[in-house]
Protein backbone atom coordinates (compact mmCIF):
# COMPACT_ATOMS: atom_id res chain seq x y z
CA UNK A 1 0.00 0.00 0.00
CA UNK A 2 1.22 3.58 -1.17
CA UNK A 3 1.66 6.25 2.08
CA UNK A 4 -0.93 8.18 0.54
CA UNK A 5 -3.35 4.97 0.96
CA UNK A 6 -2.26 4.22 4.53
CA UNK A 7 -4.41 4.75 7.22
CA UNK A 8 -2.76 6.42 10.33
CA UNK A 9 -5.71 5.06 12.73
CA UNK A 10 -5.11 1.65 11.74
CA UNK A 11 -1.13 1.69 12.07
CA UNK A 12 -1.74 3.31 15.15
CA UNK A 13 -3.59 -0.44 16.44
CA UNK A 14 -1.02 -2.39 14.82
CA UNK A 15 0.70 -4.73 16.71
CA UNK A 16 -1.61 -3.75 19.75
CA UNK A 17 -3.93 -5.45 21.90
CA UNK A 18 -7.16 -3.76 23.23
CA UNK A 19 -9.51 -4.53 26.25
CA UNK A 20 -13.34 -3.93 25.73
CA UNK A 21 -16.38 -3.63 28.21
CA UNK A 22 -19.58 -3.85 27.25
CA UNK A 23 -18.47 -6.44 23.65
CA UNK A 24 -21.59 -8.12 24.34
CA UNK A 25 -23.75 -5.15 24.11
CA UNK A 26 -24.92 -3.50 20.76
CA UNK A 27 -22.29 -0.77 20.58
CA UNK A 28 -19.61 -3.01 21.84
CA UNK A 29 -20.04 -5.33 19.62
CA UNK A 30 -20.33 -3.07 16.26
CA UNK A 31 -16.64 -1.71 17.69
CA UNK A 32 -15.33 -4.89 18.05
CA UNK A 33 -16.39 -5.85 14.66
CA UNK A 34 -15.27 -2.44 13.30
CA UNK A 35 -11.90 -2.78 14.97
CA UNK A 36 -11.25 -6.26 13.19
CA UNK A 37 -12.46 -5.11 9.98
CA UNK A 38 -10.53 -1.60 9.65
CA UNK A 39 -7.50 -2.21 11.99
CA UNK A 40 -6.12 -5.96 10.66
CA UNK A 41 -2.65 -5.07 12.52
CA UNK A 42 -4.30 -5.09 15.71
CA UNK A 43 -2.65 -8.22 17.96
CA UNK A 44 -5.79 -9.42 20.26
CA UNK A 45 -8.73 -7.83 21.68
CA UNK A 46 -9.92 -8.91 25.37
CA UNK A 47 -13.40 -8.54 25.43
CA UNK A 48 -14.77 -8.69 29.24
CA UNK A 49 -18.19 -11.00 29.36
CA UNK A 50 -19.93 -11.74 32.49
CA UNK A 51 -21.59 -15.50 33.19
CA UNK A 52 -24.79 -14.60 32.70
CA UNK A 53 -28.22 -16.56 32.65
CA UNK A 54 -26.37 -19.93 33.73
CA UNK A 55 -24.14 -19.31 30.10
CA UNK A 56 -20.38 -19.26 30.75
CA UNK A 57 -18.86 -15.84 28.92
CA UNK A 58 -17.06 -17.85 26.07
CA UNK A 59 -20.48 -19.44 25.19
CA UNK A 60 -21.54 -16.19 25.42
CA UNK A 61 -19.38 -14.24 23.14
CA UNK A 62 -19.60 -16.79 20.71
CA UNK A 63 -23.65 -16.02 20.07
CA UNK A 64 -22.12 -12.70 20.14
CA UNK A 65 -20.09 -13.63 17.16
CA UNK A 66 -22.33 -15.21 15.57
CA UNK A 67 -25.10 -12.12 15.05
CA UNK A 68 -25.04 -10.52 11.66
CA UNK A 69 -22.63 -7.79 12.89
CA UNK A 70 -20.05 -10.33 12.00
CA UNK A 71 -21.04 -11.19 8.91
CA UNK A 72 -19.11 -9.39 6.22
CA UNK A 73 -16.09 -10.44 8.82
CA UNK A 74 -16.51 -13.79 7.94
CA UNK A 75 -16.85 -13.33 4.68
CA UNK A 76 -14.03 -11.49 3.79
CA UNK A 77 -11.50 -11.70 6.98
CA UNK A 78 -12.66 -14.67 8.94
CA UNK A 79 -9.42 -15.39 10.42
CA UNK A 80 -10.03 -11.89 12.21
CA UNK A 81 -12.21 -13.37 14.71
CA UNK A 82 -9.64 -15.47 15.93
CA UNK A 83 -7.98 -12.20 17.62
CA UNK A 84 -10.83 -12.26 19.58
CA UNK A 85 -10.01 -13.28 23.54
CA UNK A 86 -12.82 -13.51 26.24
CA UNK A 87 -11.97 -13.34 29.45
CA UNK A 88 -14.99 -13.75 31.96
CA UNK A 89 -15.39 -10.77 34.89
CA UNK A 90 -17.77 -8.35 35.94
CA UNK A 91 -16.75 -4.67 36.04
CA UNK A 92 -19.09 -4.49 39.74
CA UNK A 93 -16.24 -7.03 40.96
CA UNK A 94 -13.15 -5.66 42.64
CA UNK A 95 -10.24 -6.41 39.85
CA UNK A 96 -13.00 -6.59 37.46
CA UNK A 97 -13.22 -10.80 39.12
CA UNK A 98 -10.16 -11.36 36.94
CA UNK A 99 -7.23 -14.44 38.38
CA UNK A 100 -3.94 -12.95 39.27
CA UNK A 101 -2.62 -14.46 35.58
CA UNK A 102 -5.13 -13.02 33.75
CA UNK A 103 -4.51 -9.35 35.27
CA UNK A 104 -1.13 -10.08 34.54
CA UNK A 105 -1.69 -10.55 31.03
CA UNK A 106 -3.99 -7.14 30.98
CA UNK A 107 -1.19 -5.26 32.41
CA UNK A 108 1.70 -6.22 30.27
CA UNK A 109 -0.27 -6.20 27.21
CA UNK A 110 -2.69 -3.84 26.70
CA UNK A 111 -1.98 -0.53 25.35
CA UNK A 112 -6.33 0.81 24.77
CA UNK A 113 -9.08 0.30 27.20
CA UNK A 114 -12.48 1.04 25.62
CA UNK A 115 -14.95 1.02 28.56
CA UNK A 116 -18.60 0.83 27.20
CA UNK A 117 -19.92 -1.40 29.91
CA UNK A 118 -23.13 -0.50 31.47
CA UNK A 119 -26.32 -0.34 32.33
CA UNK A 120 -28.30 1.60 30.30
CA UNK A 121 -32.27 0.77 32.24
CA UNK A 122 -33.43 4.20 32.74
CA UNK A 123 -35.42 3.36 35.86
CA UNK A 124 -32.78 0.97 37.57
CA UNK A 125 -32.45 1.19 41.33
CA UNK A 126 -29.95 3.78 42.40
CA UNK A 127 -28.04 1.33 44.02
CA UNK A 128 -27.93 -0.83 41.65
CA UNK A 129 -27.44 1.91 38.53
CA UNK A 130 -24.52 3.18 41.06
CA UNK A 131 -22.51 0.00 41.47
CA UNK A 132 -22.59 -0.94 38.12
CA UNK A 133 -22.01 2.48 36.35
CA UNK A 134 -20.01 4.27 38.82
CA UNK A 135 -17.87 1.18 41.05
CA UNK A 136 -17.75 -0.31 37.50
CA UNK A 137 -15.94 2.65 36.20
CA UNK A 138 -13.73 2.72 39.08
CA UNK A 139 -12.82 -0.53 38.89
CA UNK A 140 -11.72 -0.44 35.21
CA UNK A 141 -10.03 2.98 36.27
CA UNK A 142 -8.17 1.17 38.84
CA UNK A 143 -6.67 -1.85 35.75
CA UNK A 144 -5.93 0.99 33.41
CA UNK A 145 -3.68 2.47 36.24
CA UNK A 146 -1.91 -1.34 36.59
CA UNK A 147 -1.55 -1.10 32.48
CA UNK A 148 2.22 -0.91 31.41
CA UNK A 149 1.58 -0.21 28.34
CA UNK A 150 -1.48 2.10 28.33
CA UNK A 151 -1.97 4.47 25.59
CA UNK A 152 -5.58 5.28 25.88
CA UNK A 153 -8.27 4.75 27.96
CA UNK A 154 -11.66 5.81 25.83
CA UNK A 155 -14.61 5.59 28.83
CA UNK A 156 -17.97 6.09 26.85
CA UNK A 157 -20.54 7.83 28.49
CA UNK A 158 -23.79 9.82 27.37
CA UNK A 159 -24.94 12.87 25.87
CA UNK A 160 -28.13 13.14 29.13
CA UNK A 161 -25.35 13.23 31.74
CA UNK A 162 -26.52 16.97 31.94
CA UNK A 163 -29.59 16.74 30.71
CA UNK A 164 -30.61 19.15 33.38
CA UNK A 165 -29.08 21.87 31.18
CA UNK A 166 -29.87 23.33 27.76
CA UNK A 167 -26.71 23.87 26.50
CA UNK A 168 -24.03 21.23 26.85
CA UNK A 169 -20.49 22.05 26.02
CA UNK A 170 -17.61 19.38 25.60
CA UNK A 171 -16.69 18.97 29.49
CA UNK A 172 -17.17 17.26 32.72
CA UNK A 173 -19.77 19.73 34.47
CA UNK A 174 -19.17 18.56 38.51
CA UNK A 175 -21.40 16.71 40.42
CA UNK A 176 -23.42 19.63 42.73
CA UNK A 177 -23.81 16.43 44.93
CA UNK A 178 -21.40 14.86 47.03
CA UNK A 179 -20.69 11.06 45.83
CA UNK A 180 -20.45 9.72 49.36
CA UNK A 181 -23.69 11.16 50.05
CA UNK A 182 -25.20 9.58 46.80
CA UNK A 183 -23.95 6.29 47.76
CA UNK A 184 -25.49 6.56 51.44
CA UNK A 185 -28.90 7.48 49.71
CA UNK A 186 -28.49 4.68 47.05
CA UNK A 187 -28.12 1.90 49.54
CA UNK A 188 -30.47 3.44 52.43
CA UNK A 189 -33.63 4.10 49.93
CA UNK A 190 -32.66 2.49 46.96
CA UNK A 191 -35.99 1.59 46.67
CA UNK A 192 -37.90 4.52 47.89
CA UNK A 193 -38.65 6.50 44.07
CA UNK A 194 -39.94 9.65 46.03
CA UNK A 195 -36.76 10.09 48.30
CA UNK A 196 -34.44 8.94 45.07
CA UNK A 197 -36.03 11.15 42.64
CA UNK A 198 -35.86 14.12 44.92
CA UNK A 199 -32.86 13.28 45.57
CA UNK A 200 -31.13 12.97 42.06
CA UNK A 201 -33.37 16.84 41.91
CA UNK A 202 -33.46 17.62 37.57
CA UNK A 203 -31.62 14.31 36.58
CA UNK A 204 -34.51 12.57 35.68
CA UNK A 205 -33.29 8.92 35.87
CA UNK A 206 -30.41 6.78 37.83
CA UNK A 207 -29.01 6.15 34.32
CA UNK A 208 -28.77 10.32 34.13
CA UNK A 209 -27.50 10.39 37.26
CA UNK A 210 -25.23 7.31 37.78
CA UNK A 211 -23.26 8.35 34.44
CA UNK A 212 -22.69 12.12 35.26
CA UNK A 213 -21.10 10.40 38.54
CA UNK A 214 -19.14 7.96 36.76
CA UNK A 215 -18.29 11.02 34.00
CA UNK A 216 -16.60 13.26 37.07
CA UNK A 217 -14.59 10.30 38.64
CA UNK A 218 -13.22 9.85 35.22
CA UNK A 219 -12.51 13.23 35.31
CA UNK A 220 -10.60 13.09 39.34
CA UNK A 221 -9.00 9.71 38.48
CA UNK A 222 -7.91 9.85 35.08
CA UNK A 223 -5.46 13.26 35.12
CA UNK A 224 -2.62 11.19 34.85
CA UNK A 225 -4.34 8.73 32.23
CA UNK A 226 -4.24 9.49 28.87
CA UNK A 227 -7.90 9.51 28.43
CA UNK A 228 -10.73 10.78 26.61
CA UNK A 229 -14.49 10.49 27.19
CA UNK A 230 -17.35 9.66 24.51
CA UNK A 231 -20.86 11.22 25.22
CA UNK A 232 -23.29 9.97 22.24
CA UNK A 233 -26.99 11.09 22.21
CA UNK A 234 -29.79 8.34 21.38
CA UNK A 235 -27.95 5.50 19.41
CA UNK A 236 -29.62 4.46 16.15
CA UNK A 237 -28.93 1.63 13.22
CA UNK A 238 -25.71 1.84 10.86
CA UNK A 239 -25.61 4.01 8.14
CA UNK A 240 -22.76 2.39 6.73
CA UNK A 241 -21.32 -0.30 8.66
CA UNK A 242 -20.93 -3.30 8.70
CA UNK A 243 -24.43 -3.17 6.43
CA UNK A 244 -26.85 -0.18 6.27
CA UNK A 245 -29.53 -0.39 8.76
CA UNK A 246 -27.86 -3.04 11.41
CA UNK A 247 -29.81 -2.80 14.81
CA UNK A 248 -29.85 -4.98 18.01
CA UNK A 249 -31.47 -3.31 20.38
CA UNK A 250 -35.33 -2.05 21.29
CA UNK A 251 -33.37 0.69 23.61
CA UNK A 252 -33.83 4.49 22.75
CA UNK A 253 -36.14 5.28 19.67
CA UNK A 254 -36.12 2.16 17.85
CA UNK A 255 -39.94 1.44 18.95
CA UNK A 256 -40.92 4.72 17.35
CA UNK A 257 -39.76 3.70 14.24
CA UNK A 258 -41.62 0.41 14.01
CA UNK A 259 -44.64 1.17 15.85
CA UNK A 260 -45.03 4.44 13.55
CA UNK A 261 -45.17 2.94 10.18
CA UNK A 262 -46.81 -0.09 11.01
CA UNK A 263 -49.73 2.22 11.67
CA UNK A 264 -50.51 1.11 15.39
CA UNK A 265 -48.56 4.18 17.17
CA UNK A 266 -50.52 7.56 16.35
CA UNK A 267 -49.41 9.61 19.30
CA UNK A 268 -46.55 10.09 21.50
CA UNK A 269 -45.78 12.79 24.03
CA UNK A 270 -43.32 15.29 22.56
CA UNK A 271 -43.05 18.21 20.76
CA UNK A 272 -42.80 17.96 16.88
CA UNK A 273 -41.04 20.72 16.18
CA UNK A 274 -38.09 19.91 18.76
CA UNK A 275 -34.90 18.28 17.46
CA UNK A 276 -34.50 14.75 18.10
CA UNK A 277 -30.61 14.15 18.22
CA UNK A 278 -30.54 10.09 17.03
CA UNK A 279 -27.08 9.36 16.16
CA UNK A 280 -26.16 5.96 13.99
CA UNK A 281 -23.83 3.44 15.81
CA UNK A 282 -20.91 3.42 13.19
CA UNK A 283 -20.43 7.03 13.82
CA UNK A 284 -20.23 6.03 17.58
CA UNK A 285 -17.66 3.51 17.31
CA UNK A 286 -15.49 5.47 14.78
CA UNK A 287 -15.50 8.28 16.63
CA UNK A 288 -14.33 5.73 19.54
CA UNK A 289 -11.47 4.22 17.56
CA UNK A 290 -10.51 7.38 16.05
CA UNK A 291 -10.85 9.15 19.67
CA UNK A 292 -8.11 6.78 21.32
CA UNK A 293 -5.33 7.52 18.72
CA UNK A 294 -5.15 11.10 20.19
CA UNK A 295 -6.13 10.59 23.72
CA UNK A 296 -3.58 12.65 25.82
CA UNK A 297 -2.77 12.96 29.55
CA UNK A 298 -4.32 15.98 30.99
CA UNK A 299 -6.74 18.03 33.69
CA UNK A 300 -8.57 18.76 31.16
CA UNK A 301 -9.90 15.67 29.35
CA UNK A 302 -11.55 15.96 26.34
CA UNK A 303 -14.69 15.15 25.91
CA UNK A 304 -16.76 13.95 22.74
CA UNK A 305 -20.27 14.95 22.63
CA UNK A 306 -21.10 12.63 19.39
CA UNK A 307 -24.58 14.15 18.01
CA UNK A 308 -25.98 15.10 15.51
CA UNK A 309 -28.35 18.11 16.60
CA UNK A 310 -25.74 20.88 15.82
CA UNK A 311 -24.34 19.97 13.00
CA UNK A 312 -27.20 18.11 11.17
CA UNK A 313 -30.17 18.54 12.83
CA UNK A 314 -33.49 17.14 11.73
CA UNK A 315 -36.78 17.27 14.13
CA UNK A 316 -39.45 14.85 15.29
CA UNK A 317 -41.59 16.06 12.70
CA UNK A 318 -39.41 16.00 9.35
CA UNK A 319 -38.11 12.29 10.73
CA UNK A 320 -42.09 11.61 10.99
CA UNK A 321 -42.45 13.05 7.49
CA UNK A 322 -39.82 10.27 6.50
CA UNK A 323 -41.29 7.50 8.47
CA UNK A 324 -44.58 7.90 6.58
CA UNK A 325 -42.89 7.84 3.48
CA UNK A 326 -40.62 4.65 4.04
CA UNK A 327 -44.23 3.01 5.43
CA UNK A 328 -46.10 3.59 2.38
CA UNK A 329 -43.08 3.14 -0.31
CA UNK A 330 -42.77 -0.38 0.95
CA UNK A 331 -46.34 -0.88 2.65
CA UNK A 332 -45.45 -1.57 6.07
CA UNK A 333 -48.66 -0.49 7.56
CA UNK A 334 -50.77 -3.22 9.08
CA UNK A 335 -53.35 -0.34 8.74
CA UNK A 336 -54.20 2.19 7.13
CA UNK A 337 -53.07 5.90 7.16
CA UNK A 338 -49.78 5.72 9.07
CA UNK A 339 -48.89 9.06 10.66
CA UNK A 340 -47.78 10.48 14.59
CA UNK A 341 -49.01 13.12 16.30
CA UNK A 342 -46.32 15.00 19.12
CA UNK A 343 -48.40 16.40 21.62
CA UNK A 344 -46.49 18.08 24.93
CA UNK A 345 -50.66 17.54 26.93
CA UNK A 346 -51.29 14.36 28.91
CA UNK A 347 -54.60 14.19 28.54
CA UNK A 348 -54.60 14.55 24.98
CA UNK A 349 -51.84 12.08 24.74
CA UNK A 350 -54.16 9.52 27.05
CA UNK A 351 -57.19 10.53 25.01
CA UNK A 352 -55.95 9.81 21.39
CA UNK A 353 -53.78 7.07 22.41
CA UNK A 354 -57.41 5.59 23.37
CA UNK A 355 -59.38 6.60 20.66
CA UNK A 356 -56.48 5.31 17.74
CA UNK A 357 -54.80 2.85 19.29
CA UNK A 358 -56.67 0.86 22.22
CA UNK A 359 -59.99 0.55 20.87
CA UNK A 360 -58.75 -0.51 17.48
CA UNK A 361 -56.56 -2.90 18.36
CA UNK A 362 -59.37 -4.62 21.37
CA UNK A 363 -61.36 -4.69 17.61
CA UNK A 364 -58.51 -6.50 16.49
CA UNK A 365 -57.75 -8.89 18.71
CA UNK A 366 -61.30 -9.86 19.09
CA UNK A 367 -61.52 -10.34 15.44
CA UNK A 368 -58.38 -12.44 15.49
CA UNK A 369 -60.22 -14.72 18.60
CA UNK A 370 -63.24 -14.75 16.75
CA UNK A 371 -61.26 -16.24 13.60
CA UNK A 372 -58.81 -18.92 15.52
CA UNK A 373 -55.90 -16.56 15.08
CA UNK A 374 -53.62 -15.09 17.57
CA UNK A 375 -54.46 -11.67 19.13
CA UNK A 376 -51.41 -9.57 19.31
CA UNK A 377 -52.34 -5.45 19.14
CA UNK A 378 -53.09 -5.12 23.04
CA UNK A 379 -49.54 -6.67 23.95
CA UNK A 380 -48.21 -4.53 21.26
CA UNK A 381 -49.78 -1.97 22.48
CA UNK A 382 -48.48 -2.12 26.51
CA UNK A 383 -44.90 -2.58 24.88
CA UNK A 384 -45.36 0.91 22.60
CA UNK A 385 -46.56 3.14 26.15
CA UNK A 386 -43.60 1.77 27.66
CA UNK A 387 -41.33 2.95 24.68
CA UNK A 388 -42.94 6.50 24.75
CA UNK A 389 -42.80 6.16 28.61
CA UNK A 390 -38.90 5.80 28.05
CA UNK A 391 -38.79 8.03 25.44
CA UNK A 392 -40.75 10.83 25.96
CA UNK A 393 -38.33 12.81 28.04
CA UNK A 394 -35.92 13.21 24.95
CA UNK A 395 -39.01 14.24 23.08
CA UNK A 396 -40.37 16.85 25.09
CA UNK A 397 -37.09 18.50 25.56
CA UNK A 398 -34.22 19.86 23.42
CA UNK A 399 -30.75 20.65 23.83
CA UNK A 400 -27.65 22.34 22.42
CA UNK A 401 -24.58 20.02 22.29
CA UNK A 402 -21.52 21.73 21.03
CA UNK A 403 -19.59 19.40 18.76
CA UNK A 404 -16.53 21.41 18.43
CA UNK A 405 -13.89 18.92 19.49
CA UNK A 406 -15.35 16.53 17.36
CA UNK A 407 -15.29 19.20 14.31
CA UNK A 408 -11.37 19.47 15.35
CA UNK A 409 -10.80 16.00 15.52
CA UNK A 410 -11.80 15.42 11.86
CA UNK A 411 -9.81 18.47 10.84
CA UNK A 412 -6.46 16.16 11.70
CA UNK A 413 -7.18 13.12 9.76
CA UNK A 414 -5.99 12.38 6.21
CA UNK A 415 -8.94 11.58 3.71
CA UNK A 416 -8.08 7.48 3.59
CA UNK A 417 -9.16 8.01 7.66
CA UNK A 418 -11.99 10.19 7.07
CA UNK A 419 -13.41 7.50 4.34
CA UNK A 420 -12.65 4.33 6.37
CA UNK A 421 -13.43 5.92 9.74
CA UNK A 422 -16.01 8.17 9.40
CA UNK A 423 -17.43 10.12 12.09
CA UNK A 424 -18.65 12.89 10.32
CA UNK A 425 -22.31 13.49 11.13
CA UNK A 426 -22.59 16.07 8.31
CA UNK A 427 -22.52 13.25 5.63
CA UNK A 428 -25.95 11.71 7.14
CA UNK A 429 -28.43 11.86 4.40
CA UNK A 430 -31.30 11.35 6.85
CA UNK A 431 -33.64 10.68 4.12
CA UNK A 432 -31.38 7.11 3.81
CA UNK A 433 -30.54 6.67 7.29
CA UNK A 434 -34.42 6.71 8.51
CA UNK A 435 -35.09 4.76 5.43
CA UNK A 436 -32.21 1.61 6.41
CA UNK A 437 -33.43 2.23 10.05
CA UNK A 438 -36.73 1.31 10.04
CA UNK A 439 -36.38 -1.47 7.07
CA UNK A 440 -33.46 -2.81 9.67
CA UNK A 441 -35.28 -3.04 12.38
CA UNK A 442 -38.27 -4.77 10.91
CA UNK A 443 -35.13 -7.34 9.20
CA UNK A 444 -32.80 -7.73 12.71
CA UNK A 445 -35.19 -7.59 15.68
CA UNK A 446 -38.80 -8.13 14.04
CA UNK A 447 -37.08 -10.65 11.64
CA UNK A 448 -39.36 -9.46 8.76
CA UNK A 449 -39.56 -10.40 5.24
CA UNK A 450 -39.91 -6.51 4.46
N1 LIG B 1 -27.50 2.80 23.07
C1 LIG B 1 -27.60 4.11 23.27
O1 LIG B 1 -28.55 4.76 22.76
C2 LIG B 1 -26.55 4.85 24.05
C3 LIG B 1 -26.60 6.25 24.05
C4 LIG B 1 -25.64 6.95 24.76
C5 LIG B 1 -24.65 6.28 25.43
N2 LIG B 1 -24.62 4.92 25.43
C6 LIG B 1 -23.55 4.26 26.18
O2 LIG B 1 -22.90 3.34 25.33
C7 LIG B 1 -22.46 2.21 26.10
C8 LIG B 1 -22.93 0.95 25.44
O3 LIG B 1 -24.35 1.00 25.37
P1 LIG B 1 -25.17 -0.14 24.60
O4 LIG B 1 -26.31 0.54 23.94
O5 LIG B 1 -24.27 -0.99 23.81
O6 LIG B 1 -25.75 -0.93 25.87
P2 LIG B 1 -26.15 -2.48 25.97
O7 LIG B 1 -26.48 -3.03 24.65
O8 LIG B 1 -27.17 -2.55 27.05
O9 LIG B 1 -24.81 -3.15 26.49
C9 LIG B 1 -24.34 -2.97 27.80
C10 LIG B 1 -23.10 -3.79 27.96
O10 LIG B 1 -22.59 -3.61 29.28
C11 LIG B 1 -22.33 -4.91 29.82
N3 LIG B 1 -22.42 -4.90 31.28
C12 LIG B 1 -23.41 -4.41 32.06
N4 LIG B 1 -23.12 -4.63 33.34
C13 LIG B 1 -21.92 -5.26 33.39
C14 LIG B 1 -21.11 -5.77 34.43
N5 LIG B 1 -21.47 -5.65 35.72
N6 LIG B 1 -19.93 -6.35 34.12
C15 LIG B 1 -19.55 -6.48 32.82
N7 LIG B 1 -20.29 -6.04 31.78
C16 LIG B 1 -21.47 -5.44 32.06
C17 LIG B 1 -23.42 -5.78 29.22
O11 LIG B 1 -23.07 -7.12 29.40
P3 LIG B 1 -24.17 -8.30 29.49
O12 LIG B 1 -24.36 -8.77 28.08
O13 LIG B 1 -23.52 -9.30 30.35
O14 LIG B 1 -25.41 -7.73 30.08
C18 LIG B 1 -23.35 -5.29 27.78
O15 LIG B 1 -22.25 -5.86 27.13
C19 LIG B 1 -22.98 2.42 27.52
O16 LIG B 1 -21.93 2.92 28.31
C20 LIG B 1 -24.07 3.45 27.36
O17 LIG B 1 -24.22 4.24 28.51
C21 LIG B 1 -25.54 4.19 24.74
Amino acid sequence: MSKANCSNVASFYAGKSVFITGGTGFVGKTLIEKLLYSCSGIDKIYVLVRDKYGKQASERLARVTSTPVFDRLKTSKNEELKKIVVISGDITRENLGLHEDVLKTLENEVSVVFHLAATVAFKLPLKDAMRINVNGTENVIELCRRMKKLQAFVHVSTAFTNSDRKEINEMVYPMPINLEEARHVADTYSHDDVIVSAFMGKKPNTYTFSKAFAEQQVMKQCEDLPTAIIRPSIVMSSIKEPCPGWIDTWNGSTGLFVGMPAGILRVVLGRGSNVTDLVPVDIVTNLIVVAATECQKSKEIKVYNCCTGTSNPITCDEATTISRKVALKYSLNELPWPFLMFTPSVFLYTLITFLLQIVPAYLIDLWCILTGRKATQIKLQRRLKKVVDAVKFFLLNEWKFSDDNIRDLLKTMSPVDKEIFNFDVKTINWETCIEDYILGARKYLLKSEK
